[in-house]
């Protein structure tokens, strides 16, 4: 029995070490200031560094890649999570977003964190300091509300 369970942590063992040889890509594209959201529209300094505090490890191409992006499996996860957040939303390439789409991400900012869905609730694990308050939720409301209304002047 004891020849059995040496056997299964050694093959386990293996199985992790051949893991890590599946890199997922954490790359950081380069940032063009002028398409950034804080260049396209009016972003308090208040409301800038909420976004950048809890927003800009997935949606931004400026992520601070955490240590356990680098350990299999939970590297897929994250480099995945990064991936899609990017792919919906990116705030350094916010100039993807013309006319009416620009109104309705903007909205979806403030549903996402009125609703608790954003940050992503397994990210706050590992980066508490991520989380909004109350009121920081009512800021970045409000500024959603102001600069669509100013948008749609
Ligand atoms: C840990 C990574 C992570 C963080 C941090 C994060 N998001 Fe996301 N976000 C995602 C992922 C992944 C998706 C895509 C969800 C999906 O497709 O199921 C997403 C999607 C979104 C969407 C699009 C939702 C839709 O319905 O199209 C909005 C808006 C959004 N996030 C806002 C935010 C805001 C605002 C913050 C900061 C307060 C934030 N997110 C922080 C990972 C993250």
């Amino acid at each position: 029995m004891k020849k059995y369970l040496k056997w299964a942590v050694i093959g386990l063992g293996v199985v992790f070490l051949g893991m890590q040889a599946i890199q997922p890509d954490r790359t950081n594209p380069p940032v063009d200031e002028t398409q950034t959201i804080q260049s396209l529209l009016k972003v308090p300094p208040g409301v800038f560094s909420i976004l950048q505090r809890s927003c800009f490890d997935c949606h931004s191409n400026q992520t601070k890649w955490p240590w356990y992006s680098y350990i299999a499996p939970s590297s897929w996860l994250v480099a995945g999570d990064v991936k899609k957040a990017r792919e919906q939303m990116n705030f350094s390439e916010w100039g993807r977003f013309k006319g009416l789409r620009v109104i309705s991400k903007l909205d979806q900012i403030c549903m996402n964190v009125d609703q608790g869905a954003m940050p992503l609730p397994n990210y706050l694990v590992m980066h508490p300091s991520a989380k909004l308050s109350k009121a920081e939720i009512d800021t970045i409301c409000a500024w959603v509300e102001a600069e669509s209304e100013r948008l749609s002047e």
